[in-house]
């Protein structure tokens, strides 16, 4: 993938300050949104530079969409049929393009975008996924990451590139498996974590403190959350936090 200068969060964070305007960010989720509401609850209490101005969902009863419409955040659900469906890919396009995001957050969005949506929003186009990456990609990471016997697990902050949970890695954080946990217990316990690396790299993005380098991220000095903010304690995080 070739990287122009306008992917780049460093150059789009330069955009928004000329502009003296926030980061818009779009939102893609299918489920409860509790990592959407990490990123609102960010913004409200002036964590990230940046705002959550449109949230997308393929599933019309997801509560993202109602946390969204609390928040007074525009929130659509785009109806899709089926896996590949194009018509479905174009609309969401248009509402984040019409909304002029500047940064496209996958939190929890459970269909699979295609290479040309991709290409198009490459370097603005984030995932978070619920286990350390490559490990236990797809749908049930922390399930799978369990049952397979891991010891140490956690999640995954990553560019979204035309393959799925593979994009060039951004923060991870680790997380122990207890003895006592089942895997919704495992879950939980990831998911508090998700909802700080997912705020934090954001902020990174805005600040304008992520340069893509083929598969590696740099992350540009700057101030780190774990100064900041509290943190869970037994976690490690990646640099950057
Ligand atoms: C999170 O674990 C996310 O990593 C995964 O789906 C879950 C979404 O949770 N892909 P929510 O809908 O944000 O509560």
């Amino acid at each position: 993938m070739i990287i122009s200068k306008k992917m780049t969060s460093e150059f789009l964070a330069k955009e928004c300050e000329n502009m003296g305007e926030k980061l818009k960010v779009g939102v893609l989720a299918s489920g409860t949104g509790t990592d959407l509401q990490s990123i609102i609850d960010a913004s409200e209490r002036g964590m990230i530079d940046a705002d959550v101005t449109v949230v997308v969902s393929d599933n019309k009863d997801a509560f993202a969409l109602k946390r969204a419409e609390k928040h007074d955040i525009k929130a659509f659900f785009v109806d899709s049929e089926g896996e590949k469906d194009i018509h479905h890919e174009k609309e969401v396009n248009a509402i984040l393009e019409d909304n002029n995001v500047n940064l496209v957050v996958g939190a929890g969005y459970m269909k699979i975008l295609t290479p040309s949506f991709v290409k198009k929003w490459y370097g603005k186009l984030i995932n978070i996924h619920p286990a350390l990456l490559p490990s236990f990609k797809g749908a049930n990471g922390q399930k799978d990451a369990f049952e397979y016997g891991v010891k140490i697990s956690g999640c995954t902050t990553h560019f979204i590139d035309e393959y799925m949970d593979h994009g060039p890695i951004i923060l991870q954080a680790a997380v122990k498996v207890n003895p006592s946990d089942d895997r919704d217990k495992l879950a939980a316990n990831i998911l508090k974590v998700e909802h700080q690396i997912l705020p934090r790299t954001i902020q990174l993005f805005a600040e304008g403190r992520l340069k893509i380098d083929g598969r590696k991220v740099k992350i540009l000095d700057g101030d780190s959350w774990k100064e900041k903010y509290k943190t869970i304690p037994g976690v490690l995080f990646s640099e950057g936090y």
